[in-house]
């Protein structure tokens, strides 16, 4: 007999309890279960299942490693060379990034490669996804939409078409009908995923999921879902200035941390093909505080211009704010250039900014921060082909980072007259580059460079 239970989930990892907690005991986020029903007893449970024997690496075969590319080349890239059969992609985003409009570009790329794709939306009608395919340019080819939100019938249909690609668009409109509670909630976002999941290994269907992001940047429901699934693909970006940052955060099949970066044009996404270029558009020359560095996206390194302000504070204790880059980093440089290089900070607002709305985390950027503080605390500027690259320790000293060759040969081809790098990342192959190398050990051996 189905019985109806109620139970509280974290919505963030997704652990169960029968009564509600102010502390989650899984993930120990505050306040972050809900209530939902579900029923008991309902599920058929298939029969003993198959007994399946253990099997030797040696015997298992990888010929099937071919992979169904896009012809978007930066989506390629951040799926690690296309999209390998039978996986399941999360792709998650604020709302208007531009989710949708991306999948359907790739699945108009799909079809004209003979492909079969079938495209579930559970939140526009047909006439709506065909309004902004026409957007993006007409489709040439057939493809088969389905909006539905019962993943019975989405399920059938995926085993009756045997399509290469699904979309489905978003998970949290799917609804599993045998779960009481409504779309969206913890329990149903995590049976629709399993599902899938299911179907996906099962058909060999290439399934790509767009989930919305709450208010603090993870896909609503619970983070379970990020485990399951064998790719995670971010939009970012602010609706403002045009750029799309796609990032590969989880890849099973691919390096992670690989970026895509697109622009919104009036015709759908645009692919970026030099995001250097592109981020150092604009650029002030001869302003203090401002200052290139390069960091390492996956596996290209991008010049980013960082800004930062630094003047007389006004009250007792000074304001300090970072965007792009870590908050706590950039207080901990402060610090370090406050008691190694004798910079008095302390009277000072400063004010730390990535141009062109990218988040930086690689620690290369240290040196540049350091620079640019500097640089808008002396009122001096640096040269605008200057490139900077270096960790900063506590004691003050300038650590190796990686991929030192790699981004000095782009800073020759993107025209830099000087590299400054870490001592330690020394090669004497970087001198026949066509580019000045300057090796600093400390940070006061930097910065006396800065003022020469
Ligand atoms: P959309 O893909 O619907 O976002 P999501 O699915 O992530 O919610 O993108 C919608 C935004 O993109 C909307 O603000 C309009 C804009 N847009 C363009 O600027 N040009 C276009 O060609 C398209 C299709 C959308
Ligand atoms: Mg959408």
């Amino acid at each position: 007999m189905a019985k109806e239970k109620q139970v509280f989930f974290c919505k963030e990892c997704g652990y169960e309890s029968a009564k509600w907690l102010g502390q989650c005991p899984g993930c120990h986020s505050w306040n972050a279960f809900v209530e939902e029903k579900i029923t008991v007893g309902a599920q058929k449970h298939s029969s003993k299942r198959s007994v399946v024997a253990p099997t030797s690496i040696l015997d298992v075969t990888t010929a099937d490693e071919s992979r169904i590319k896009t012809n978007i080349g930066e989506l390629d890239r951040v799926l690690g060379g296309g999209i390998v059969k039978g996986s399941l992609v999360l792709v998650g985003g604020d709302p208007g990034i531009g989710k949708s409009t991306i999948l359907l570009q790739m699945c108009r790329n799909l079809v004209e490669g003979e492909h079969k794709i079938l495209y579930v939306s559970g939140e526009e009608s047909p006439s709506q996804i065909k309004m902004r395919a026409e957007r993006i340019g007409s489709f040439a080819k057939e493809m088969l939409l389905l909006c539905d939100n019962d993943m019975d019938n989405v399920s059938a249909s995926i085993q009756k078409v045997c399509p290469d690609v699904v979309v489905i668009d978003s998970i949290q409109t799917m609804l599993v009908d045998e779960i009481s509670s409504a779309p969206g909630t913890v329990t149903q976002v995590r049976e629709v995923t399993a599902r899938l999941m299911q179907l996906a290994k099962a058909h060999e269907v290439a399934i790509f999921i767009v989930g919305h992001v709450t208010k603090e940047g993870t896909v609503a429901g619970p983070r379970t879902l990020e485990h399951m699934v064998d790719s995670v693909l971010y939009f970012e970006g602010d609706n403002n200035n045009g750029f799309r940052i796609l990032r590969g955060v989880k890849n099973r099949f691919g390096s992670t941390n690989e970026i895509g970066v697109f622009t919104m044009t009036e015709t759908g996404l645009k692919e970026v093909d030099n995001p250097s270029q592109v981020m150092l558009n604009g650029r002030p020359v001869g302003v203090p505080g401002s200052v290139v560095v390069s960091s390492i996206e996956g596996t290209r390194p991008i010049f980013i211009e960082l800004q930062t302000l630094v003047c007389q504070t006004n009250f007792n204790m000074p304001r300090r704010t970072s965007v792009g880059v870590d908050y706590n980093r950039v207080n901990l440089i402060m610090a370090v250039l406050e008691k190694r290089a004798g910079l008095n900070l302390w009277g000072y607002d400063a004010y730390v900014s990535v141009a062109g709305g990218m988040r930086i985390s690689d620690p290369a950027v240290d040196l540049g921060i350091a620079c640019a503080i500097a640089s808008g605390y002396k009122n001096k500027p640096i040269s605008d082909d200057v490139m900077i690259i270096g960790e900063i320790g506590l004691a003050g000293e300038i650590r190796g980072v990686s991929s030192v060759q790699q981004r000095v040969k782009e800073a020759v081809k993107m025209g830099f007259r000087t590299c400054v790098i870490p001592k330690s990342n020394y090669d004497k192959a970087m001198e026949s580059l066509g580019v000045k190398i300057v090796c600093v050990s400390t940070l006061m051996e930097a910065l006396s460079i800065m003022q020469g």
